[in-house]
């Protein structure tokens, strides 16, 4: 999809549809919306008043405009209360908007800058959501699918503003806005391909094309180097599996006057059956996506070299799939991780925490800090907070107010978890140093307490994804399917850091 800015009137521009607003309760459209209501005879007045248009958040009216303006359609968005909008809001509802249009097969569409005006928002900000908005909310995963769509993509957006001196900040938005969807786009696309088009060597490969796409340091480790390190955690989990496991190291450097190194570790199971604690069928298919949290840090590492940052950043993601077979491990071994801690694997099903325990101390080792990690890691997570929110949990509450913040700003909801070390004992293992399950009572707390041992004294936030990574049915900027949860939130905190 192309994006221009223009400045100009929204009724006197040609192309297939326009977008308008009225807040919930408007009883006279104003603004642009008022132009081309009076172009348009008062038709937009007179369903207002018949109570045809309410303009509640995510309402889509389309109107044929009959020839009476240059477009064909005039669409009219309602932006919900006034005191209720935000730029989650504009997102949200440019997602639903494109949407419907798709169906009239509109090409090439206009809108006006939502929320610029009475709504408060800065022209920034309101480019930035307009362009999320329709980018994730038009997203569709459709190569498997053979046979033709009938519905075509918006190939242009024009957002028309006849303010001048706006234009600058509008173009700014938009190109953070695209930057920020092309990446979770990109996080989508991976999590939502079939294990069997997502296994960790074309992971790799697909790490290296953003690597060189983006002029980024990589390193992919494979069997043998992975096998030298001693790496048991990633070792043991891809015994299973016929598929090599591989280790990838992208490094950003944006910040030569800095030695910091910000790591983002991504858990990258590009599919989990359970292994021999194999798990049940009914969702088994969604485990495909447990590599979200690797999608997640490679997309947001390619974004952050696009945007230019000033800082350093090292993405990390071990990957492998989790399979029964008779190499596999099983209940009750006894591994050897990467920073020499020995692990009872009481559940071979409780996986995630295995490899991230040698992406941690590898981190660590490398002296990378503060560390965030991002994993689907457990059903535990999804239960407590449900579909939208992740779990946030952290050694360091400075640096997870900063997470926290960029997860507001991006408009991706985290939620605090304690993290009590009382519960560690929960993680003690009769044989080993530790075990990988506390049993079902605070299972996230007690997986995110097991991840806590790799980071030794370093900054580090957890983010348990397992119940935002994947969305039920179309809503807003989310279809079903993959999110991308969390690549914004990790590319607006390296914004932030570099401020
Ligand atoms: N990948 C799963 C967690 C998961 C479940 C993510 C559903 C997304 C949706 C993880 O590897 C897992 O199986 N966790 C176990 C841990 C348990 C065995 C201690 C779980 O949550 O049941
Ligand atoms: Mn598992
Ligand atoms: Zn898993």
């Amino acid at each position: 999809m192309k994006f221009e800015v223009k400045a100009g009137d929204i009724n006197k521009f040609k192309c297939d549809a326009i977008i308008v607003n009225v807040f919930e309760g408007t009883e006279k459209p104003g603004g642009a919306t008022a132009a081309v209501d009076s172009e348009l005879n008062g038709i937009i007045s007179a369903m207002l008043k018949k109570g045809e248009i309410k303009g509640k958040a995510g309402d889509v009216i389309i109107i044929h405009t009959l020839g009476r303006i240059l477009a064909d359609l005039v669409t009219v968005v309602g932006l919900g209360k006034k005191e209720e909008f935000d730029e989650l809001k504009l997102r949200n509802l440019m997602g639903d908007a494109v949407r419907q249009l798709r169906k009239y097969n509109c090409l090439k569409v206009a809108t006006i800058l939502h929320g610029g005006g009475s709504g408060g928002l800065n022209a920034v900000t309101a480019a930035q959501a307009i362009v999320e908005g329709v980018l994730l909310g038009s997203y569709r995963f459709n190569k498997h699918i053979t046979r033709d769509d009938e519905e075509r993509d918006i190939e242009q957006l024009t957002i028309l503003e006849n303010d001048r001196s706006k234009l600058n900040d509008i173009e700014l938005g938009l190109e953070k806005g695209r930057i920020m969807a092309e990446a979770t786009v990109l996080a989508r696309d991976m999590v939502n391909e079939p294990a069997n088009y997502m296994t960790p060597s074309i992971m790799a490969e697909i790490a290296r094309s953003v690597a060189e796409k983006h002029n980024l340091e990589i390193t992919v480790l494979g069997y043998r180097e992975i096998e030298e390190l001693a790496m048991g955690g990633l070792l043991g989990v891809a015994k299973g599996s016929r598929q090599e496991p591989r280790f990838i190291i992208i490094k950003y450097k944006g910040d030569h006057t800095n030695t910091g190194t910000v790591g983002f570790i991504g858990k990258g199971l590009t599919f989990d059956s359970g292994g021999i604690s194999l798990k049940p069928q009914e969702f088994m298919a969604d485990m495909k996506g447990d590599m979200a949290g690797a999608a997640d840090v490679i997309a947001a590492i390619g974004a952050i070299a696009e945007l230019k940052l000033k800082l350093n950043v090292t993405a990390i993601v071990p990957a492998t799939e989790n399979l029964p077979g008779g190499n596999a491990l099983k209940p009750g071994d006894v591994i050897k991780s990467y920073s020499g801690r020995t692990v009872e694997v009481v559940n071979t099903d409780a996986e995630g925490r295995l490899i991230l325990a040698d992406a941690l101390s590898y981190a660590v080792k490398q002296g990378i800090s503060p560390i965030i990690d991002l994993a689907t890691l457990t059903g535990a997570c999804h239960v407590a907070l449900g579909d939208m929110y992740a779990g946030l949990f952290t050694n360091n509450q400075e640096f997870a107010l900063k997470v926290l913040n960029a997860g507001k700003t991006a408009g991706e909801m985290l939620w605090q978890l304690p993290l009590p070390q009382e519960y560690k004992e929960l993680n003690k293992s009769d044989i080993a140093d530790i075990k990988n399950s506390g049993g079902r009572y605070g299972g996230a707390i007690t997986a995110a307490l097991f991840l806590q041992e790799f980071v030794e004294d370093k900054p580090w936030v957890h983010l348990d994804i397992a119940g935002p990574f994947m969305a039920e049915k179309n809503k807003g900027i989310l279809v079903k399917g993959a999110t991308g949860f969390g690549v914004r939130t990790l590319i607006q905190l390296a914004m932030d850091l570099n401020n």
